[in-house]
């Protein structure tokens, strides 16, 4: 054992498990030579647990089926005992009605897995959208050594020669069909090009920004995050993991001495940056309130004002991928170019300071990571906005929008579901302007229930066919982080739960101002009274199970939506298990 271990064999968690001379203990230990492994193997060991999101339903996670193998082996060169426990895999392209309803399942699952067994630290292994968000809360909640594996990005679509995108090529080719300008074999041809490898969307969406978030934190191993899923270097870094981890147990090295608000600040900064998905503000908010951070939508405002998008990275770029990004420098090349914004004497899971982990670090080409002198958007990725359609604020990604609509006056076209939505959106005939702002509601974190991904609202068929791309869309939803557009998101509070975006009707004028972080409804107090008095909240969509569950306990998005119960400050911490 090296001097700088900080716990010894006997103070293991593990060691409750497996060490006693009782019959509890002698059950351990039988039950562990049952699997076939001799004393020797986990004695004085750490026990290390490898949450794997591995699943027949998630493509993104196909590699950890074999990657898994790539920690274990590293687990074993350190001198520790990997136990890899299976946890929800929530597939963002298959599973329904939304990933969103299950983040705080998994995240639940994360801890108690964790809380039940007999380990000292953990790799978790995650990276499709929700799936990192929702590991990092639990095993902050936890508290373990806990190190994070990021699925990596997969490789570039193409199809006919032409690079294709996650998410963003689908909703642009979508258009070009609906407007009649591709054939079915076109589409077809699309479809198969746009998913070529495993590893996580490739563009700039919600799980490349929440891996890049995770290594700004200090959770990953420096550079980590934008290796390619299917380059030779992610199965190196799996198996580094592996190792390290066993050392951050000697070292006792747990989420809470990392996760300080410094870093959280430089998680907010990068996320800037890169020119983020706007769910990154929901899970940050999220996991600092875990590690007991107090990070609010005021600081995300803070950020955008100060830190340019340099990460010239779809969809707020306007050409390269996630494997250029890679090739560029990746994040430690983007994180040095930011450096006066970052603190970076933030400790990391490599035992060392961030400013260490990316001293030196290099950027290869500037036209993929630009220089803050030469950004592709001059201020932030989201701005935040308040007013009195959204008092508690909701979120709009300028960089990612035409600029038209920056500051914009509209009738609003309002929607109280996705399917009456998508129907008006689809007949010929119906009366709309590309000035409208279209309005979806009950799509919130209790009306969705979950706070599904419908906030980039179809541009009505009629408009598309005038070759009309974007407009304003105005919802309580959120959207995929590779989506684009004029979308205002995850007004708070919700209209399911009586917030004012309940009381707009079809008529009333919206004004938005993004200079002035404002968003209002031009309509009088005593009429907007009167529409209170008449409202009725919709009926609730579960009545048993656990989407009651979450109807009940879920917190609005700018307050991160946990659950009230597991958030840090809700009654007591949690005890160890007893063991009789
Ligand atoms: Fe898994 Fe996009 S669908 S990361």
């Amino acid at each position: 054992m090296a001097d700088n271990h900080k716990t010894g064999a006997q103070a293991l968690r593990s060691a409750r498990w497996f060490a006693p001379d009782d019959l509890r203990a002698f059950g351990h230990r039988s039950r562990a030579m049952q699997m076939g492994y001799a004393p020797e193997e986990w004695k004085g060991r750490p026990v290390i647990a490898i949450l794997n999101t591995w699943s027949d339903a998630q493509p993104c996670h196909m590699h950890f089926k074999s990657r898994v193998d790539d920690v274990k082996r590293g687990v074993l060169m350190a001198g520790g005992f990997p136990m890899e426990l299976p946890a929800l895999s929530l597939s963002e392209s298959l599973l329904k009605p939304t990933t969103m309803l299950y983040r705080n399942l998994l995240a639940m699952d994360a801890e108690e897995l964790l809380r039940g067994h007999p380990v000292d630290g953990v790799v978790l292994m995650g990276g499709c959208d929700k799936t990192t968000p929702a590991l990092l809360l639990g095993a902050t909640s936890m508290n373990l050594p806990a190190i994070y594996l990021p699925a990596g990005p997969m490789l570039r679509g193409n199809w006919k020669g032409k690079t294709l995108g996650s998410g963003s090529d689908a909703w642009k080719y979508w258009d070009e069909r609906r407007a009649g300008r591709i054939s079915d074999k076109d589409w077809v041809g699309v479809e198969a090009g746009i998913a070529r490898s495993y590893g996580t969307c490739m563009t700039m969406g919600t799980a490349s920004t929440m891996t890049a978030i995770a290594e700004s934190i200090g959770m990953t191993l420096s550079g980590a995050s934008s290796i390619p899923a299917a380059d030779s270097g992610h199965i190196r870094m799996a198996s580094e993991c592996g190792r390290r981890i066993v050392e951050m147990v000697w070292e006792d090295l747990t989420p809470r001495k990392i996760q300080t608000r410094q870093a959280f600040e430089n998680a907010i900064a990068v996320a800037m940056a890169m020119g983020c998905s706007t769910n990154a503000i929901i899970h940050l908010i999220a996991q600092a309130r875990r590690a007991g951070q107090d990070i609010g939508l005021d600081d995300f405002e803070k950020a955008s004002r100060k830190v340019p998008v340099i990460a010239n990275v779809r969809p707020s770029g306007d050409k390269y991928l996630m494997e250029d990004f890679y090739y560029a420098g990746g994040l430690p090349g983007l994180m040095g170019r930011i450096r006066n914004h970052l603190h970076l004497d933030c400790l990391t899971v490599t035992g060392r300071t961030l400013g260490e982990n990316i001293a030196g670090a290099e950027v290869y080409n500037d036209d993929v990571i630009r220089s803050v002198e030469n950004p592709i958007y001059a201020e932030g990725a989201l701005a935040v906005l308040k007013g009195n359609l959204a008092p508690d604020g909701c979120v709009i990604k300028p960089s990612a929008c035409e600029p038209r609509f920056l500051k914009h006056t509209g009738t609003a076209l309002v929607f109280d579901d996705y399917p009456s939505m998508k129907k008006a959106t689809d007949d010929p005939n119906l009366d709309v302007t590309a000035d409208h702002v279209l309005i979806l509601r009950n799509a919130g974190p209790q009306g969705g229930p979950g706070m599904p991904e419908w906030g980039m609202l179809p541009i009505p068929a009629k408009l598309v066919k005038q070759g009309v791309r974007d407009m304003v869309r105005l919802s309580d939803a959120r959207m995929s982080g590779t989506s684009y557009g004029a979308c205002i998101l995850h007004v708070s509070p919700e209209s399911y739960i009586g917030g004012p975006l309940a009381l707009v009707k079809n008529g009333d004028k919206i004004t938005l101002d993004v200079a002035a972080r404002s968003i209002n409804l031009d309509v009088g107090e005593a009429e907007l009274k009167k529409r209170r008095a008449e409202w009725k909240q919709p009926e609730t969509r579960y009545a048993r199970g656990y989407g009651w569950m979450f109807t009940r306990h879920i917190k609005q998005a700018n307050e991160g939506c946990d659950f009230d119960f597991l958030e840090t400050s809700f009654g007591a911490p949690v005890g160890e298990p007893s063991i009789f």
